[in-house]
């Protein structure tokens, strides 16, 4: 292989589908960066499939379009916020009840002209802190937790994802934990950092219990407020914030492919 197609095979695009936004940029995966600025464009309302397989093409098509975007007919990485089983969505917590038991992969592979792998949100920002971020080089169980709308959350053994965990629909107390316990919870019930420590210090208790992983690593755009939380916690199991901030989940949709098709060893 030529050293220019060698470079370009390591560039993966992906897109993160979610809530208000859907992310796009093409993913140097030697480094785990973006090449150059990422495209953004509003998530489209009613969230349909249909709706945001157009703007997912018009991330792709602005991405492609550059100088540095690899191959027209490679594939593409893509997140969606819910169970993802082959290609088909699973759940529909927070999304649109269209995409329940609908099949993701078929749609943007039609919509795209080019093979789509599809991987849940949190599963992407897990894969990524793992291989880049806070989770590096960390052997036994890593699980990334993201608080946002929703919880989502990545089961990582020596470096390998379990997919679908879904720890954010653990019961506690009689309430799914999200309900409780994401950002966006804390946000409706006007708590303050002190009261929101506490569900968060129930909540990975027990998941600690569960699963004595040997790291925590939190993500969601309120992992940039750790500072206010994290010290608070008491827990055996370190807790760190995530490293890539919001660019997790596109990196992480771009690995998911490169893993599939042997690209980033
Ligand atoms: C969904 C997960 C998702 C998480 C974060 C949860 O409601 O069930 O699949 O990863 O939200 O978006």
């Amino acid at each position: 292989m030529a050293k220019s197609e060698k470079k370009k095979s390591r560039y993966v695009i992906g897109v993160d589908i979610g809530g208000t936004g859907i992310k796009g940029g093409i993913v140097d995966l030697k480094k785990g960066k973006l090449l150059g600025d990422r495209v953004r464009i509003d998530t489209p309302r009613p969230a349909t499939p249909e709706n945001v397989a157009e703007v997912v093409a018009e991330i792709v098509g602005a991405l492609g379009a550059r100088e540095d975007a690899p191959e027209p007919d490679s594939p593409v990485g893509v997140t969606f916020p819910g169970i993802i089983q082959h290609g088909v969505s699973r759940s529909a917590a927070n999304v649109d009840k269209s995409w329940l038991d609908f099949d993701i992969d078929t749609l943007f592979t039609q919509r795209l002209g080019r093979p789509v792998e599809v991987i849940n949100d949190a599963d992407a920002a897990g894969l990524a802190e793992v291989r880049y971020g806070a989770g590096k080089g960390v052997d036994g169980t890593v699980l990334v937790i993201t608080l946002g709308t929703g919880i989502g959350s990545a089961f990582v053994f020596d470096g390998r994802l379990v997919p679908n965990a879904e720890l954010g629909h653990l019961e506690i107390d009689g309430f799914d934990a999200e309900t409780k316990a994401s950002a966006v919870a804390r946000e409706r019930d006007g708590l303050s950092w002190e009261e929101y420590s506490v569900l968060l210090q129930r909540y990975f208790s027990h998941v600690e219990f569960l699963f004595s992983p040997e790291l925590f690593i939190v993500g969601g755009g309120i992992s940039k407020r750790a500072d206010e939380y994290l010290p608070r916690l008491k827990l055996r199991t370190p807790i760190v914030p995530a490293e890539l901030k919001n660019e997790a989940g596109i990196v992480g949709a771009a690995l998911q492919v490169a893993i599939h098709h042997s690209l980033a060893e």
